[in-house]
């Protein structure tokens, strides 16, 4: 058994690894492919018999795992949605490991904690808040299956259809919405509720990647007229491959003429309201009945925190609250513990992190760094737009910058090409690393810029990456 001592030199010494970690980024490829042998040797090694010397565990996990990072942490790092870990939400995450409790509930800090981060997290988005209407989660996936749920409760039960009594079989049939970009969390949520992914009504989009609001009045009304009964719609604040911030406001009129849950994926973008320049766009996100947002993307905390919100908390309370025998608190007040708002029982201490990423900074230098990044996805989309050789994609909303190779010499198809080949190019140059997506029917390279300390330098290495990617290519033509 570890004495103190022990956990002294050991936390300290993994303290140095990870400050050295952070500092060493920029001398390193962004991203490098772990060595065959590595990989042959990391997933096949032996279970030791006895204890790894401190040393000497510490050190293979410097040597074999830190040294191939993902790329993210890295300015010049622009994949998919992730983040750069805030170095307060990373001794935030060390302390919540250290402290451990099981935040199902009870009487200790980070409870109360919880209650403050998820405050803070509907206080920086302008979300109306009551305490226990949200928690903190794993991430948007599980947001959107907590908040799908509670929506699909609601609807059975306005029906006269106890869900969680009787289950699904011959229940009304529901009906939710989403448009054609709609993050595929929301679908596997609806597959997983036992609704059926045909019941997710996937609406199309306007050439930006809007979801079409006549369309989606046409298509509930047509799925009334079928008997189906329409209990959903899940607007985008920032879609995964441009971008694009559904008109939420609109869909808030929608849900209320006709009754059905308003929830807003705002994983990615939600944050973006933080910049004045783009605020507008997010009008009626506070009118939703639900809203996912993943503090570990554009807030920075390390990986593991995703939040839901709800505009009433009973709902999520009437969905899934069981409080076995074993479980009964009755010191734990009116609100009860949060494992009856959620699906989880142990729930790890997510708060410290959030709590230590929102602290550091406060709002202003939160929205400080949510501006810093849109600016900076901006200004990519004009050097893309000067660039005869480059073409957008799609306008740059929030901090996507959704572009494809498309010189005046080469057929649509051939820059179709080009454009999906690249991402793979640039990763392993080692100089950037960016990914690729589909958007409309077409391929497109897109920059996600959620670490503030990417600037015009970087997003002038991807562009150059990029070009050098194609122009090796090209010469295969
Ligand atoms: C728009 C959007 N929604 C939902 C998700 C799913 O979030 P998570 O990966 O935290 O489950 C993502 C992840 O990239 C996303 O970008």
């Amino acid at each position: 058994m570890a004495d103190a001592r022990d956990a002294h030199d050991i936390l300290q010494a993994a303290a140095r690894i990870a400050a050295d970690h952070l500092g060493g980024l920029l001398e390193r490829p962004v991203w490098q492919p772990v060595p065959e042998p590595l990989r042959a040797a990391l997933a096949g090694q032996a279970l030791p018999e006895r204890g790894l010397d401190q040393e000497l565990l510490l050190s293979t996990l410097e040597r074999d795992v830190l040294a191939y990072p993902m790329g993210n942490g890295h300015p010049a790092f622009f994949g998919w949605v992730n983040a750069a870990p805030h170095p307060a939400g990373i001794a935030g995450a060390l302390l919540a490991a250290a402290m451990n409790p099981s935040s199902a509930g009870g009487d200790h800090g980070d409870v109360y904690l919880e209650r403050a981060a998820v405050r803070w997290i509907a206080e920086l988005i302008g979300f109306p808040h009551e305490p226990g209407a949200g928690l903190l989660t794993s991430g948007a996936s599980m947001a959107t299956i907590v908040a799908v749920g509670a929506a699909r409760r609601r609807a059975l039960a306005a029906a006269g259809w106890d869900v969680r009594e009787r289950g699904l079989a011959g229940a009304p049939r529901l009906v939710a919405y989403g448009s054609e970009e709609v993050h595929s969390c929301v679908r596997k949520a609806i597959e997983l509720l036992g609704i059926g992914s045909a019941n997710l009504h996937a609406v199309p989009v306007d050439a930006d990647g809007h979801l079409e609001i006549a369309a989606l009045r046409r298509a509930i009304a047509a799925d009334r007229a079928e008997g189906a009964v329409p209990f959903l719609v899940a607007g985008s604040a920032g879609t995964v491959s441009t971008g694009a911030v559904d008109a939420l406001d609109e869909l808030a009129d929608v849900c209320a003429d006709e009754g059905l849950w308003f929830h807003v994926d705002g994983a990615y973008g939600g944050l973006g309201v933080l910049d004045p320049a783009i605020a507008y766009r997010y009008a009626g996100m506070e009118r939703a009945d639900s809203v996912a947002l993943d503090p570990h993307k554009w807030l920075q905390v390390p990986a593991g925190v995703g939040c839901v919100l709800v505009r009433d908390r009973v709902q999520l309370r009437e969905t899934f609250s069981y409080v076995p025998a074993y479980l009964r608190d009755d010191a734990a007040g009116e609100l009860g513990w949060f494992s009856e708002y959620g699906i989880e029982q142990t729930r790890p201490p997510r708060s410290l992190p959030v709590w230590a990423a929102i602290a550091a900074r406060g709002r202003e230098g939160v929205a400080a760094d949510i501006t810093a990044c849109t600016s900076t996805a901006r200004l990519l989309g004009e050097m893309v737009e000067r660039d005869p050789d480059f073409e957008l994609a799609a306008p740059v909303e929030t901090s996507i910058t959704a572009f494809r190779y498309a010189p005046a010499d080469l057929t649509p198809r051939q820059a179709d090409e080009l454009t999906r080949a690249a991402a793979a190019a640039v990763q392993a140059s080692g100089r950037a690393f960016v990914t690729d997506s589909v958007f409309r029917g077409r391929p497109v390279l897109r920059a996600c810029l959620i670490n503030p300390a990417a600037g015009a330098e970087d997003v002038g290495i991807l562009l150059d990456a990029v070009r050098e990617a194609v122009t090796a290519r090209r010469r295969e033509y």
